[in-house]
């Protein structure tokens, strides 16, 4: 039996490079190796306020952004999770055994809410990791690709994992995070303290998947990095290391080899260098997505096959979750 890998995003804000080296173009390598399965998490996204015509375009965009990154639908089951009414369900029934406390630490519900009162905190943004849970554990998935940010939810996913089986009886498997060591985290252009982020209010902070060469070109130029010259991998000079694994992960080049395609020359020549490489790699990527977002109705179809296989799974989980918890079916 292959192992099963589940993992999502949200269609909201912008998708960067750092979507796309840290996670989207890591789950393309695993295709074959395992059963995948990748979910457009829209259920997610309205726990933040959406306007409804960007949600649907984001919708469509982030499919378009799966396949055009490589996802192939005959290899990977691919679907919308709103098309998948287990979801909800089983969010709910984990939601009944998860705590307040256990939810009230998790390190991005605390960052999403720092700027609310108490009051005002949306209760679907505290609950958020219990429907994440109920994503993973539906699928039964053993290893779930993310990048370091979401580490703290998979944890979570694992504990209601266990404390469901305890009570009553072997029901789900026991979720691991699969993050790489290499881009992980790839930082803030304009901020290299910062990762590279979707919500980010400032455009230089990060690459989308959809920016055009001299947007491209304008970034990477004024990207921040400090005063040195020679260019080197070290982990301290954080903006110019920033740069340098973005090229490494897009040149798939090693790191002596770059240092010495960049030897005698400045930072100048790096970043002219790494703005054609990103515009390179990411123009027939962009070319499908367009071709995607022209041609929506072969989404649908995708969308929708994804949506039956992944239905037919999720049920299965479902029904014998109630018939353990003593639900009448
Ligand atoms: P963001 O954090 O930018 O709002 P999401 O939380 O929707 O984006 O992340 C989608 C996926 O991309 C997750 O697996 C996340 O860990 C990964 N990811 C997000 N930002 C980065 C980054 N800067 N570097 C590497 N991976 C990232
Ligand atoms: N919370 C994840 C993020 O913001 C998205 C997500 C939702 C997810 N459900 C998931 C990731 C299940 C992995 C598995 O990035």
């Amino acid at each position: 039996m292959k192992k099963t890998v589940l993992s999502g995003i949200q269609p909201s804000g912008v998708i960067h490079i750092g979507n796309y080296l840290g996670a989207i173009s890591q789950w393309a390598l695993y295709q074959n190796k395992y059963r995948n399965i990748f979910c457009v998490v829209d259920l997610h996204a309205i726990t933040t306020p959406q306007d409804p015509k960007s949600l649907r375009e984001k919708t469509y965009e982030v499919a378009a952004i799966y396949l055009a990154a490589g996802l192939d639908p005959k290899k990977s089951i691919i679907f919308v999770q709103s098309h998948v009414p287990a979801h909800s369900e089983l969010a709910w029934i984990i939601t009944t055994i998860s705590k307040m406390g256990e939810l009230s630490r998790m390190t991005q519900f605390k960052d999403k809410t720092t700027k609310l009162r108490r009051e005002s905190i949306p209760t679907g943004l505290f609950i958020y990791p219990t429907l994440m849970a109920a994503d993973i554990l539906l699928y039964q998935a053993n290893l779930v690709p993310v990048g370091e940010d979401q580490k703290q939810h998979v944890e979570l996913a694992r504990d209601l994992s266990q404390r469901f089986n305890q009570r009553f009886g072997k029901t789900f498997i026991v979720p691991e995070p699969l993050i790489r060591k290499s881009g992980a985290r790839i930082m803030g252009l304009d901020n290299p303290e910062q990762k590279m982020s979707k919500s980010a209010t400032r455009e230089m902070n990060y690459i989308a998947l959809t920016d055009k060469p001299a947007t491209i070109r304008k970034k990477i130029i004024k990207a921040v990095t400090d005063s040195g010259t020679a260019v080197k991998f070290d982990p301290k000079r954080k903006g110019l290391h920033n740069l340098l694994t973005i090229y490494k992960l897009f040149s798939g080049q090693s790191e002596t080899q770059i240092e010495q395609h960049f030897r005698g020359q400045g930072y100048g020549a790096l970043k002219k260098d790494l703005a054609e490489l990103i515009i390179k790699k990411l123009a027939p990527i962009q070319k499908k997505i367009a071709y995607y977002m022209q041609n929506k109705h072969l989404l649908d179809r995708i969308l929708a096959n994804g949506a039956k296989r992944a239905d037919k799974i999720a049920q299965a989980t479902l029904k014998e979750v109630k018939q353990k918890l003593g639900l009448v079916l």
